[in-house]
């Protein structure tokens, strides 16, 4: 019904091309963005490529190009794994030969006839090569940035924690012990609970569990290129809001010259029309049965995987929480396991629900849930601040590790599992976050920060309405 009353507002002059990166925790803030702008008055172009295509049915007011993979028998993409890490092999590929493509796509939008001109380019930051290929056809490049602001900050300094030793201390938590260079003479595990000077929120072991640092396998390669070609672009659009990033904000208009505009996404649209996954709605029931605050929402994004020996201490620690619960577990989740193989028989019983997929923002956002036990990616940690659930953060690597600090440290909205999946630990952090009613507290007062600043005068609000502004000027 929302569409429906957008298409009403006919009379689009102004057309904007967006090019999210294909995979879900990437789609879905772009999408938002597409609606977003949309309702707004712009006509929107998406490009995609046919890897994780959007269902396009759910868009009939957008009009899609797909770009990049189109020949089925291109053996440089053909063959690549279409799940779990090796599906991000892409993002190496496309940013090394995608620009002529590219190109040549822009070129025919620019040219054409019947559709309103073009104002501007969205690319998802890890999309680094289409700065040059904008700045070759003139056209303003825009980025999107799906992570917070701290992350980006933390990312580009990448090179500085490098240069300080902390990437070759040993963490046995996240990755098996590496060759420590005696930094100081101080045993690793000492230093691994320092203060980052720089950043005073993080821990040194926070650092290493980002997992890539400067130049290692390509990844510290696509950081810095990200880096330098969002610092280059004509203006950023962050999944976050001033409130909560205040400082960061700060530093980055210092360090990028275009504009930054906060949007918290969460509090226009949902993620239902851009899920890649069927939704299962059929645990509604059973949770509107449920009592206010009784159940932990858990779920941990699209990509994570755990062994089946860390599994098993998240099953047993949540029985023994006996906490009722609704578990998202993913196809391919467990890996040697295509869905649920490795749990008990009787497994969850009464006290609990397990679904492959979940409207996740419907889930937060109804009064049952109490907690949400999350890998604290980005989306699924701005999702749960929007309505107020304190979280348990079990992070994996990425900007996973440094959304849990920030959430238990800097927040206080939060628990982190930083241990790794300990079954009393986990009891004991469901348990704690459940009947902690001064955190529950927190959140619900972050929550009313985020819902201020989506007032008329908000800084949500005005930073909306100064990006159509923004975009319209070009
Ligand atoms: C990835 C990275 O892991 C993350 O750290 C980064 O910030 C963005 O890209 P992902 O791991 O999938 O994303 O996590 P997240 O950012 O939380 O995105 C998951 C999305 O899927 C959320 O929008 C969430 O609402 C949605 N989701 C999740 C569902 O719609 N249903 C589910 O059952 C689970």
């Amino acid at each position: 019904s929302n569409i429906k009353k957008m298409e009403t507002t006919v009379g689009r002059h102004r057309r904007v091309i967006m090019f999210p990166l294909p995979y879900q925790g990437h789609v879905n803030p772009m999408f938002q963005l597409a609606n977003l702008l949309y309702s707004k008055g712009f006509s929107i172009t998406i490009f995609h490529t046919n890897f994780n295509k959007p269902k396009t049915s759910n868009y009939p007011h957008f009009t899609f190009r797909f770009i990049l993979d189109n020949d089925p028998h291109d053996e440089r993409y053909a063959n690549l794994p279409l799940q779990g890490m090796g599906a991000f092999s892409r993002i190496f590929l496309f940013n090394k030969c995608g620009a002529d493509q590219l190109r040549h796509q822009l070129e025919l939008e620019l040219s054409a006839k019947d559709e309103p001109p073009v104002s501007c380019l969205i690319t998802d930051a890890s999309w680094h090569f289409t700065q040059s290929v904008a700045d070759s056809l003139n056209l303003p490049r825009l980025v999107l940035r799906t992570s917070s602001l701290f992350c980006f900050l933390i990312y580009a300094s990448i090179p500085l924690l490098d240069d300080l030793g902390y990437f070759n201390l040993s963490d046995n938590t996240a990755t098996p012990l590496l060759d420590g260079l005696g930094y100081n003479n101080v045993p690793d595990d000492e230093r691994l609970e320092e203060q980052v000077a720089e950043f005073p929120v993080l821990k040194v072991k926070d650092v290493i569990k980002i997992g890539f640092k400067k130049d290692n396998d390509g990844m510290g390669d696509i950081i810095s290129n990200m880096v330098k070609q969002t610092k280059a672009s004509s203006g950023v659009i962050w999944n976050s809001f001033k409130e909560l990033e205040q400082l960061q904000l700060e530093t980055i208009r210092r360090d990028i010259p275009a504009p930054c505009f906060l949007i918290p996404f969460a509090k226009h649209f949902t993620t239902a029309s851009s899920s890649l996954l069927d939704q299962d709605r059929s645990f509604f029931p059973w949770l509107d049965q449920q009592p206010r605050n009784s159940v932990v929402y858990i779920s941990f994004g699209s990509v994570a995987q755990v062994e089946e020996k860390h599994f098993m201490e998240m099953v047993h620690g949540l029985v023994d929480s006996k906490q009722s619960f609704l578990w998202v577990v993913r196809p391919g989740f467990v890996s040697g396991s295509t869905w649920l193989e490795p749990v008990p028989d009787g497994f969850p019983g009464e006290r609990g629900r397990i679904v492959k997929w979940a409207p996740q923002q419907e889930v937060l956002g109804h009064e049952a849930i109490g907690a949400f036990w999350t890998h604290s990616g980005w989306n699924s940690t701005v999702e749960s601040v929007c309505e107020g659930v304190p979280m348990i953060c079990s992070p994996f690597w990425g900007d996973q590790p440094l959304d849990a600090r920030y959430v238990s440290d800097a927040w206080k909205v939060g628990v982190y599992l930083e241990n790794g999946w300990k079954r009393e630990e986990i009891t004991n952090a469901i348990r704690r976050v459940m009947a902690d009613e001064e955190m529950r507290e927190r959140s619900r007062a972050l929550k009313q920060k985020l819902d201020a600043s989506m007032i008329e005068g908000g800084s949500s609000y005005e930073s909306v309405e100064s990006l159509v502004d923004y975009i319209s000027s070009f």
